[in-house]
């Protein structure tokens, strides 16, 4: 070939939001496929808060497959990767850039080399599901790349292999990850229930809680549940194919008292069936613990659920609040009792949607120190306060699907196909 041809890079740029499960996936039935013991329903956050971008680009000058993470070189040779680069590489078509006057012929994708970056834009070990959005990513970025014509729900089906719960990062709004039947997983893919608009009041705050010891990984924890509890067999089998009936009902309906009623009942058997696991898993702390209570007393108080609590395999808590009002007293209420540590400014103590916080009159550091009591506390017990337990809050909604962006947003150089 020509030493201009070599010069040559093809990119594609896509941002791929991350999804929290509100019925919980837990437990593998094939761990090199990834198939689940049961369905899942997610809600997909808004990427405006919570996303991956990853540019792929393809060139005759590239001598190997490389990636970069938040900057620093990984390795693509770890399984869920490779798994998923062989999934597109087999299903890759022709490509022709009229612009460029470049055609890439099919069996051409097996021997052209990728380089691939990909940037979070919230902290990769804070423990929200990076991996999901991550996966996603990379599959949807690699299927536009290579012209694949397999529609988000094909596609869920290879993200899924990188990462379980990435294969419901492929939708907006409301998703369910149907487990399949067949044995060749060809049936486990992503549905989405409803788009992002069709239940637009939620609002979503989520406490990332300072973690101190490193959790047991959710690939290990899911094992040792399959191989030691009891519970989990029962919940599968029994508990979830219900819930699932009824979520997807509430869902619909916008029935915010049984979404958030079987939302938090699944969160807590999820941790049931960790505490019922040989040895024991704890992913939730003390201050998780003390959310929940916070969130269970409020709602008996009100004598309905104002918002639902869900937590993945870490202690950070995802509050689903049933609309702004709502989140506005949530947020007054959790920064009462979760305040930050002294010369921490409100602007790094609550990122996101911060416009909720003017909702309800607070502008800096002085007016939460100023906040009142929830008024449902009885005089009679003094409110706790606990100091520095929470990192800081996030502020979100329900968000949209996997976008392409413009190459102007492309994490790689065009001339070289090298970061930025
Ligand atoms: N794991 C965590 N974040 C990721 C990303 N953006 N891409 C691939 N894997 C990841």
């Amino acid at each position: 070939m020509a030493e201009e041809l070599h010069k040559w890079v093809v990119m594609v740029t896509a941002q791929t939001p991350t999804n929290i499960a509100v019925i919980k996936y837990w437990g593998k039935r094939d761990e090199t496929l990834i198939l689940p013991i049961n369905d899942s329903i997610s809600v997909t956050l808004d990427p405006d808060h919570l996303c991956t971008t990853t540019t792929v680009s393809v060139s005759p000058s590239f001598e190997q497959d490389r990636m970069w993470l938040n900057g620093t070189e990984i390795s693509l040779l770890g399984g869920r990767f490779q798994s998923c680069l062989r999934e597109i590489r087999s299903r890759a078509r022709d490509l022709e850039d009229e612009k460029k006057g470049i055609k890439i012929k099919k069996m051409d994708w097996e021997k052209l080399h990728l380089h691939i970056a990909s940037y979070n834009n919230f902290p990769t070990a804070a423990g929200l599901a990076s991996s999901a959005a991550g996966l996603a990513c990379f599959v949807f970025a690699l299927a536009k790349l290579m012209n694949l014509k397999e529609d988000n729900g094909q596609l869920s089906a290879i993200a899924r292999r990188g990462s379980g719960s990435a294969c419901r990062s492929l939708y907006g709004g409301f998703v369910k990850w149907i487990m399949g039947k067949e044995e060749n997983g060809s049936d486990s893919i992503a549905v989405q229930l409803a788009d992002e608009k069709h239940w637009d009041d939620l609002v979503i705050v989520i406490a990332v809680v300072s973690a101190r010891q490193k959790e047991t990984s959710s690939t290990t924890g899911m094992q040792d549940s399959c191989k030691t509890s009891m519970l989990i067999q029962h919940r599968a089998k029994e508990v979830v194919p219900k819930r699932i009936i009824q979520m997807e009902d509430a869902i619909e309906k916008r029935d915010f008292p049984s979404f958030a009623r079987l939302g938090c009942a699944d969160s807590n058997q999820f941790h049931a069936v960790c505490l019922d696991t040989s040895p024991p898993i704890f992913y939730m702390n003390d201050t998780s613990h003390k959310i929940i209570s916070c969130v269970e007393k409020w709602n008996r108080s009100e004598g309905t659920p104002q918002v639902a609590y869900t937590f993945d395999a870490g202690p950070n808590a995802v509050l689903i609040a049933r609309d702004r009002k709502t989140a506005a007293l949530l947020l007054q209420r959790l920064l009462f009792h979760f305040p930050p540590h002294s010369n921490t400014d409100l602007n790094s103590y609550v990122i996101g949607d911060k416009s909720i916080l003017q909702d309800v009159g607070i502008q800096d550091m002085k007016d939460v120190e100023a906040l009142p009591p929830p008024p449902d506390i009885k005089d009679n017990i003094p409110a706790q306060k606990s100091k520095g337990d929470v990192s800081y809050f996030i502020c979100t909604r329900p968000g949209r699907g996997p976008v392409v962006l413009p190459d102007s947003q492309a994490l790689l150089n065009p001339e070289t196909g090298f970061p930025k």
